[in-house]
C-alpha cells in the first residue's frame, strides 16, 4: 500500500521531512477494522511529532491522525462494524498514522461518517471533535444539551480546528460564547460559527470583556498557549468558574489563588489518553463521534473544513505542514484522494 512516513525528524522545508513509501497491508484481529483510507486532516501533534530532533526510526513511521474511509476488513472481535461500512476516526497516536492507503484502528474509538459529509468534510473533524467534546461534556462536566445556560464561556483560539467546533457545541450547550480571534478572517469565521462576542486575544481581554458587557466569565477553555494567559485567566473567572486546557505548558504554573481562593476547576484534556491507556470507557469516543454525526446529519452542527489538497502524498502533506507550523490556519485542512 501506498502511505507517507518519515525516518529521520526534519524542517518540514527538507524534502526528506515527509516521504512517499511502500509498506504492507496490516491484517485486522480482535476489535480492529482495517479501513481504506480516502481523506486525513493534519493537526498540530503530527508537527509536534515531526519536530526536528536526532533520532531516527529504524522502520518508516507513518503520521496522521484524522481519517474518513470505508471499512475494508474486521477483527474476529467486532460487532460494531462490517466491511463497507463509512467511518471516521482520529486513532490512537501509540500506532501507525491515518498518512497510509490502509489503516488498522480500535472500533470501539470509531464513528460511522456523517452521512450528509463527504469523506474530506469528515476527516475534518473527529480529533477536534473529541478533544472538544471531551472538554466540555466529560472533563469540565456540562451536559451536552442545556448544560451552559445562563453561563458565559470564552474560547480562546475561536478558529483554530479545536475551537471551530468548540463554539459549535457550547452554543448547542446554551452557552454565551465569547471567542477570541486576531484578523479579519478569523473574527467572520468564529461570528459565522455562531459566536456572540468575538475578542483579539492580541490584546489585553479584560476590558474587552467589560466593554462586552462581562465583569466575570463563568468558564474558559484555552485551546492556544496555557502560561501567556494563565495570570489573567485567573482574574476573569467567576467564582467556581471553571477552565479547560489542552496545551502542555513550558513554564511552570501556580494553581494557588486567585485560583484556589474562587475555588476554580482546572481541568485537561487530552484526546489520546482513552485510546493510550486502554481506558474501561474508551468505547465513549466511538459513541461521541457517532452522536455528533447524527448532529451533523440532522443540521445541528456543520462541518469545519476550509481547504482541501489531493492526493494524499509526501508533497502534499509537507505543505500542510508547512500551513499548520504558520499558526494561521482556520478552521481544517484535509488531504483527499490516492
Ligand atoms: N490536548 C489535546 O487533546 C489536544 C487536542 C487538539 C489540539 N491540541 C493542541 O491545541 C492547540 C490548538 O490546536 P488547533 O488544532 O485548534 O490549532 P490551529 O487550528 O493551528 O489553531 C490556529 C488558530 O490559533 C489562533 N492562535 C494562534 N496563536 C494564538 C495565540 N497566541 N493566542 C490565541 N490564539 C492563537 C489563530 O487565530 P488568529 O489567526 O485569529 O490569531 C488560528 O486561527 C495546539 O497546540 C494543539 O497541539 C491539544
Amino acid at each position: 500500500m501506498k502511505a507517507v512516513a518519515l525516518t529521520r525528524y526534519l524542517p518540514i522545508d527538507d524534502p526528506q521531512s515527509l516521504l512517499d513509501v511502500e509498506l504492507g497491508t496490516p491484517t485486522a484481529t480482535g476489535h480492529d477494522i482495517l479501513v481504506r483510507v480516502e481523506a486525513v486532516s493534519v493537526n498540530p501533534v503530527d508537527t509536534k511529532v515531526r519536530s526536528p530532533k536526532p533520532q531516527v526510526e529504524a522502520q518508516p513511521k507513518v503520521l496522521g491522525y484524522d481519517a474518513a474511509g470505508v471499512v475494508e476488513a474486521v477483527g474476529e472481535a467486532v460487532t460494531r462494524f462490517k466491511p463497507g461500512d463509512a467511518v471516521y476516526y482520529a486513532g490512537d497516536i501509540t500506532r501507525p498514522g491515518s498518512n497510509a492507503q490502509f489503516q488498522l484502528v480500535d472500533e470501539r474509538i470509531v464513528g460511522r461518517k456523517p452521512a450528509t459529509l463527504d469523506f474530506a468534510q469528515a476527516a475534518a473533524l473527529p480529533l477536534t471533535t473529541i478533544t472538544a467534546w471531551e472538554l466540555l461534556f466529560d472533563r469540565m462536566r456540562y451536559a451536552p444539551d442545556g448544560g451552559g445556560a445562563g453561563k458565559s464561556l470564552l474560547v480562546i483560539a475561536g478558529a483554530g480546528g479545536v475551537g471551530s467546533i468548540a463554539i459549535q457545541l457550547a452554543k448547542r450547550a446554551g452557552f454565551t460564547v465569547i471567542a477570541t480571534a486576531s484578523r479579519q478572517d478569523t473574527i467572520d469565521w468564529c461570528k459565522a460559527l455562531g459566536a456572540d462576542h468575538v475578542i483579539n486575544h492580541r490584546e489585553a481581554l479584560g476590558p474587552q470583556l467589560k466593554a462586552a458587557g462581562f465583569d466575570t466569565i463563568d468558564a474558559a477553555l484555552n485551546l492556544a498557549d496555557t502560561d501567556r494567559y494563565w495570570t489573567e485567566l485567573g482574574e476573569l473567572l467567576a467564582p467556581l468558574g471553571h477552565v479547560g486546557l489542552i496545551v502542555e505548558p513550558r513554564g511552570e504554573l501556580r494553581i494557588g489563588d486567585p485560583y484556589k481562593a474562587k475555588s476554580i476547576g482546572i481541568h485537561w484534556e487530552m484526546m489520546f489518553a482513552r485510546p493510550r491507556f486502554r481506558t474501561a470507557d474508551m468505547g465513549e469516543q466511538g459513541a461521541l463521534l457517532d452522536r455528533v454525526a447524527d448532529l451533523i446529519d440532522a443540521g445541528q452542527l456543520r462541518g469545519t473544513l476550509t481547504d482541501t489538497l489531493s492526493p494524499i502524498n509526501a508533497a502534499n502533506l509537507r505543505e500542510a505542514h508547512r500551513r499548520l507550523e504558520s499558526g494561521t490556519t482556520i478552521g481544517k485542512l484535509v488531504i483527499a484522494g490516492w
